[in-house]
């Protein structure tokens, strides 16, 4: 009866799935649940972010402390952070301006006395030119929130440039990324969406449905409140270590001459996609308040293709004899792509490859399968899939 019963609860326990034959990682790992990893982690909300759970057991699985661990497309910085944080040295880089700083950010937080005493210098309250605020951000923020922010912005602007104070305006950037646009009364804009900025078509829009108009929220108090959210697990002097040997550059992951042969313990990242996501648009307001101007270029399969070709050759080069790659894979159902075809490209392209008699063996490909539950419902909808490899 025990057996019977313990088979029964193994079967109804099963995740859904077609592909029955693929292993497959613990939904947990998967899964967004709020606030598991260090509260630096959910800062931002990035598109395509890794979970840091799922992160953390492979850093575990594949690295040992001290391990070399790359991250050619680190966003928002997960796999740099989490690897810090367990004692290994991370080296990241983006082709978005944006990513890196909020990689730096993450790597190199201030502290909350730096914090309030950097904002306690500041006047925020000069006057500013309203050239533009109607057009495009009178339906976020109040007058007075803008011109608090606008002040914030050019003061942060100015020390950059001038390499004054770095780390503090790059933490404090970091901060009003993260209250730019959302939901809660510690946001800076009217109710917004959290995810990606609106245009502010869209968000005349809302306005109009929700009958909104911004109300005045002053930044300086907000900015604490989200210090002392973000470092409330604490910054161990280990990770500041670890820190100091972090490289985080802006950089096409085809090309990474920043990276020298057989260096590299560990390449744990997640792709991006071919017609994808647009990280410029979709993150207009983070985009303005740090000055970037980068332009997006939407990539072709054909080109996507050569990409993961230009990838892989790089990683095989700097990549260390047995050492591991964990390729993610995360492609929403409803888009143009197949998560198989994609894998199945990857693959190929591994296997044509030979450095130095250095190959790609495959030694995984691990599946995230669809469950039910109504309220996974992001993970229902997207395909998720890890390729692992190591050089042999
Ligand atoms: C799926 S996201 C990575 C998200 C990241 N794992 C995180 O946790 O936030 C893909 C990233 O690849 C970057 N990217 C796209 N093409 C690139 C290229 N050729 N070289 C370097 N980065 C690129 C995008 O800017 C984006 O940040």
């Amino acid at each position: 009866m025990t057996n019977l019963k313990s088979s029964l609860k193994l079967i109804y326990n099963r995740p859904l799935s077609t592909e029955a034959d693929e292993p497959t990682v613990e939904h947990n790992l998967w899964l967004n649940r709020p606030e598991q990893g260090h509260g630096l982690h959910y800062a931002v909300q990035y598109h395509g972010t890794l979970k840091p759970e799922l992160t953390n057991y492979y850093l575990n699985k594949y690295s040992e402390k001290g391990s070399i661990v790359l991250d050619p497309f680190c966003g928002s910085g997960v796999v740099p952070l989490q690897a810090s944080l367990l004692g290994r040295i991370a080296w990241a880089s983006d082709i978005n301006q944006l990513a890196v700083r909020i990689t730096q950010a993450k790597l190199k937080p201030a502290g909350l006395d730096e914090v309030v005493l950097f904002l306690t210098q500041l006047n925020l309250q000069r006057p500013i030119s309203l050239s533009g605020f109607q057009e495009f951000f009178a339906p976020f923020y109040h007058p007075d929130t803008y011109r608090e922010l606008v002040n914030l912005k050019n003061a942060i602007n100015r020390y950059q440039a001038e390499g004054v104070q770095n780390r503090i305006c790059n933490f404090v950037e970091l901060l009003v990324f993260s209250r730019l646009h959302g939901h809660a009364p510690s946001h800076f804009s009217t109710y917004s969406s959290p995810q990606v900025a609106l245009s502010p078509s869209k968000q005349l829009l809302l306005n109009k449905k929700r009958r909104q108009t911004p109300e005045y929220k002053a930044i300086s108090p907000r900015l604490i409140q989200r210090t002392a959210q973000l470092l409330k697990d604490g910054i161990s002097s280990e990770f500041l270590t670890y820190t100091k040997a972090a490289m985080v550059k802006r950089a096409d992951a085809q090309n990474l001459t920043w990276v020298n042969s057989n260096s590299v313990d560990l390449v744990l990242t997640s792709l991006p996609l071919p017609d994808n996501f647009d990280y410029i648009s979709n993150y207009w307001l983070e985009n303005w308040f740090s000055g970037f101007s980068d332009k997006f270029i939407n990539i072709s399969l054909p080109d996507w293709v050569r990409l993961i070709r230009n990838l892989l050759s790089e990683m095989l080069r700097v990549l260390k004899p047995s050492a591991y790659a964990v390729l993610e894979l995360s492609v929403e159902l409803s888009g143009k792509h197949n998560v198989k075809t994609l894998e199945e490209l990857v693959i190929q392209e591994a296997k044509a490859l030979s450095i130095n008699k250095k190959r790609f063996c495959l030694k995984e490909v691990v599946a995230h399968k669809p469950i039910s539950a109504t309220k996974y419902e992001e993970q229902k909808n997207n395909q998720q899939k890890l390729i692992i490899f190591q050089v042999s």
